[in-house]
């Protein structure tokens, strides 16, 4: 997946509509994680640095095709501006006439960041109108929105389809650390997969299975798989419906001989709330009164001793319910264990939410190989599916 990038054309005084994802959590207006802004830094740097008149677009949120103040980009902007030290200023509408206007006084070296995409609903509809009327705002297009790849969208595939298209640096990126992982990971490879549900994670799980070594399961969707094992896990959040499912991947690891590793030891509480009464069990004796919030010691050592030697790793999802923080430990711990096997030489790409969280929250994001700034773009990615985004994309062959 080799793909025209931005060093392949000059975009010296040409007007360049860059799709960034923007989309970064908030509470009470303020940004509580920047990575993603950070992640296009060195796209936007080079656009710039090479004299380009920068149209940046992004979605934030899910307004529906309504204007919604509260999911204005005007935040992302600020932080932009602070990170690299040039007024971003952001239009009233991602249409109009005053966004046409402040395009044409663009200056190679200047940049604009259009309002929320999502405010009109024919961006999530990839709208063939309001595509071409995105593509003509611009003369290149370039795509460094990997978290938002896998949806077929206005500013995604159809502007991609009307004007010469490159990936940015950090799509690049994304897509040289995840073919890595599908094509040629370093062995022994394991995958770590937790988070609330089997559902989510399954397609991920199937596609992994015939490449892997190891899968360590851990979060709410390892009570599924203890359930398929037939015991028996109290009130603790699981799908029941699902367990024939984690039956079939369990056999499917077997056939395929894959490790997999579960946890056999469990803090289980009261009730999943901060405060709670809490205790570690067994992980095959739990009351029926009891939730099952976090792996044991036991078992964190089970998975350390199953990863120690892992040359590969991906992870996606927290082993506990990371959001209160005596729960927090698993996730936190096997954070750090990874921090120092990338330190040993390993290989470390880490996608989604609560991972993330628990990695950044220590300080050790800098250690990692890649933190994917794609949540489901990166699952979607790893279940071996071609991204509409990546897929709309010229290679370099086809040039
Ligand atoms: C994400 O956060 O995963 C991307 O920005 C895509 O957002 P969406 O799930 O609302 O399409």
């Amino acid at each position: 997946m080799d793909k025209l990038t931005i060093r392949d054309v000059d975009v010296a005084g040409r007007r360049v509509f860059l799709r960034v994802d923007f989309n970064v959590p908030l509470e009470d207006g303020k940004i509580t994680d920047d990575s993603r802004i950070r992640a296009a830094l060195p796209t936007i740097r080079h656009l710039l640095s090479h004299g380009a008149k920068v149209i940046l677009a992004s979605h934030l949120g899910r307004p529906n095709g309504k204007v919604h103040d509260g999911l204005r980009l005007r935040p992302a902007a600020e932080r932009l501006t602070q990170l690299i030290g040039k007024n971003v200023a952001v239009t009233g509408d991602a249409l109009g006439v005053g966004t046409v206007d402040a395009i044409k006084r663009l200056r190679p070296g200047e940049l604009i960041l259009l309002e929320n995409l999502r405010f009109h609903a024919e961006e999530e509809k990839n709208d063939p109108a309001f595509a071409a009327q995105l593509a003509s705002y611009a003369d290149i297009y370039v795509n460094d929105a990997f978290g938002t790849a896998h949806r077929a969208h206005a500013s995604t595939v159809g502007i991609a389809k009307l004007l010469p298209a490159y990936a940015g640096f950090l799509m690049e990126q994304e897509i040289a650390q995840l073919s890595n992982l599908l094509e040629s990971p370093a062995r022994p490879f394991a995958a770590i997969v937790g988070g609330a549900k089997v559902s989510g994670k399954l397609n991920v799980l199937d596609n992994l299975m015939s490449k892997v070594d190891v899968v360590v399961l851990g979060g709410g969707m390892a009570n599924t798989f203890l359930l398929a094992q037939g015991k028996s896990i109290g009130k603790s959040l699981a799908e029941h419906d699902m367990v024939d499912e984690a039956v079939r991947v369990l056999e499917s690891a077997e056939a395929h001989g894959v490790h997999v590793i579960l946890p056999v030891d469990v803090i289980v509480a009261k009730e999943v709330t901060r405060g709670t009464e809490y205790k570690t069990l067994l992980a095959d004796k739990i009351p029926a009164s009891w939730h099952i919030v976090d792996v044991g010691a036991a078992t964190l050592e089970l998975m350390e001793d199953a990863l120690r030697d892992a040359m590969t790793v991906f992870w996606n999802g927290p082993l506990g319910v990371f959001e209160i923080p005596s729960f927090a430990h698993g996730t936190k711990a096997i954070a750090r264990f990874l921090a120092q096997r990338c330190d040993d030489g390993a290989t470390v790409v880490v996608g989604g939410g609560d991972s993330v969280a628990a990695i950044q929250q220590q300080g050790l994001a800098s250690r990692f190989t890649h933190i994917s700034t794609g949540g489901g773009a990166s699952l979607e990615f790893l279940e071996g599916r071609e991204l509409p985004g990546v897929a709309v994309l010229p290679d370099r062959g086809a040039a």
